[in-house]
């Protein structure tokens, strides 16, 4: 845990020292905008609760009821199951994972409107409708070391993969190669014009000028001085024929648009996507699916403490313990425990009856939740690799589709799952309120667009799943407005009387699984410390 970036930076600069001298170094570090490097703060290991921080004092282990099975809520039962607390889990649904969903042939939903799907998809198949992707730095990471889920790289950019902008008049898609080879080889043009021409002689020295236009002739594959600074298009940007054997050098990529076609084409505003911290590569996925983690956490957990198909109705805390209700099996159950932590979608439990006081019930109604959804189309063959050399990654578009997702695992394989479309807000909205049927035949309707008829003549099934109008969830995640540290939130970030609150949405990683994750340990964290006390 706690990564130390501060290090890794020296040995990438001692490396670049060691093969191109200290003035080498400097001058990278001072491209690179890294001199001088601050030493990054040691983060303290996270310690689980153990069964001896217990037996020293001869206390018996608090009882706490869960509820929510999601991932905030089953690592919660999972860190305190570990010192010997004695947990059940309330899941509302009749599978734990909450929006970790992974969907694979013979699976069945019924949305909040009553439309019922059952995956058709082959043996081997499948669609994470929820997250589908992890960044190294993550704790879902430590959870796939720690509970044996093996990982494998989720390809999120891919040179070869497709930007598709119909506002800007493209009738066929441009590879991210080639929009990244032209975007950045004008910027560098323009830049390197103006800088050698002394625009910015009142922000750069004479060295600095220099060290700009040797990183911008090697940023944007331009021509020197000598030749203008010129950005005339070059290998980068692909080859119409791949290089072969002596005598084919291959054709490189002709017709390279002017400067103002291509800040025209828009293709510009897909390249900043792979340099976010929770986006770039490397990333992974689970082997097999998402819900690999949720599985081995519930495993982990223990099948008799989880009941599922359990729908809390009231939450009520006193002076000494929490008594939470729960229509199970058409009748009212209850379970009382010394604490509960609440871990189910905030919109949800806004609904959900409970004596927690008024800025709880505020903060909670202050937790929006957004809209996203994804189709999964298989196909009877991999035609994206084997007529696009394409192997993973994603087409960025401005079409209501968003994104389309190629898989990351089965290349050269026969069949696979593309996601046809990922998108949020008022486009998820749209395909939302289409029958399922309607949601395929526009997707495949927007993708015949860059791929060709093989998009809809080599389709075998599709499924989607619209969060919103998901049972139990209602949401895709939650924005915060002014993030969860803001003030109408405090009273979510520490517990009401004997009640926490655990999730993704109180954490600074909203929509990502780490933030479940982080959530939960901080929960865990701090109940711990008030049992022992
Ligand atoms: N974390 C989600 C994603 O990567 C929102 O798409």
């Amino acid at each position: 845990m706690g990564q130390n970036f501060g290090t890794d930076r020296r040995a990438f600069l001692r490396a670049v020292g060691v093969t191109g001298g200290a003035g080498t170094m400097l001058a990278t570090m001072g491209a690179l905008g890294l001199a001088p490097t601050a030493r990054a703060a040691e983060v303290p290991a996270y310690r689980a609760p153990s069964p001896g921080d217990f037996s020293l004092t001869g206390r018996a282990a608090a009882s706490v009821v869960v509820v929510g099975g999601g991932i905030a809520g089953l690592t919660t039962a999972y860190e305190l199951g570990k010192a010997g607390y004695d947990v059940t889990v309330l899941e509302a649904r009749e599978r734990t994972g909450g929006r970790n969903f992974t969907v694979r042939g013979g699976d069945t939903t019924t949305d909040t409107l009553g439309q019922r799907q059952t995956a058709r998809f082959s043996r081997g198949q499948y669609l994470n409708a929820g997250p589908a992707r992890i960044a190294q730095w993550m704790l879902t990471m430590d959870y796939c070391r720690e509970l044996g889920v093996p990982v494998e790289v989720f390809t999120n950019a891919n040179a070869d993969a497709y930007v598709f902008n119909a506002a800007a008049g493209m009738t066929a898609p441009v590879r991210h190669r080639t929009a990244k080879a032209d975007v950045y080889g004008y910027v560098s043009e323009l830049l390197a014009k103006a800088t050698d021409q002394g625009a910015l002689d009142a922000a750069l020295t004479a060295d600095d000028r220099e060290r700009l236009l040797t990183f911008l002739r090697g940023f944007g594959s331009i021509g020197g001085r000598t030749d203008g600074w010129r950005y005339t298009g070059g290998g980068r940007r692909g080859y119409a024929e791949d290089p072969g054997a002596a005598g084919t050098p291959g054709t490189v990529l002709g017709d390279v648009p002017d400067v103002s076609e291509v800040f025209a084409s828009g293709v510009g505003r897909y390249l900043s996507f792979e340099l976010g911290y929770d986006q770039a590569m490397l990333m992974f996925q689970p082997v097999g699916g998402m819900d690999r983690i949720p599985e081995a956490l519930a495993r982990a957990v223990g099948g008799r403490r989880i009941r599922t198909g359990a729908q809390v109705t009231d939450i009520t805390g006193s002076a000494d313990g929490v008594s939470v209700t729960y229509r199970s099996g058409g009748r009212t159950r209850r379970v009382t425990a010394d604490y509960c932590v609440a871990a189910l979608p905030p919109n949800i439990l806004a609904r959900t009856g409970h004596n927690l006081g008024a800025a709880v019930q505020t903060a909670l109604e202050a937790c929006v939740p957004s809209s996203a959804g994804k189709i999964g189309l298989e196909y009877r063959s991999r035609w994206w690799e084997t007529g696009h050399g394409i192997y993973g990654g994603i087409t960025e578009t401005d079409l209501d589709l968003a994104h389309i997702w190629y898989p990351s695992h089965g290349f050269l394989g026969e069949r696979g799952v593309v996601v046809g479309y990922y998108n949020t807000g008022a486009a998820a909205d749209a395909y939302g309120a289409l029958t399922p049927r309607e949601r395929e035949a526009r997707a495949v309707a927007h993708g015949v667009r860059i791929h060709g008829d093989v998009y809809r003549t080599e389709l075998a099934s599709s499924f989607s799943h619209h969060w919103r109008q998901t049972p139990h969830v209602e949401a895709a995640w939650h924005s915060l407005r002014g993030g969860p540290d803001a003030p109408v939130f405090a009273a979510l970030n520490e517990p009401a009387g004997r009640v926490y609150f655990a999730g993704d949405h109180l954490s600074h990683a909203i929509a990502w699984q780490h933030g479940a994750f982080a959530s939960a340990r901080k929960v865990v964290t701090q109940l711990h410390a008030r049992v022992l006390a």
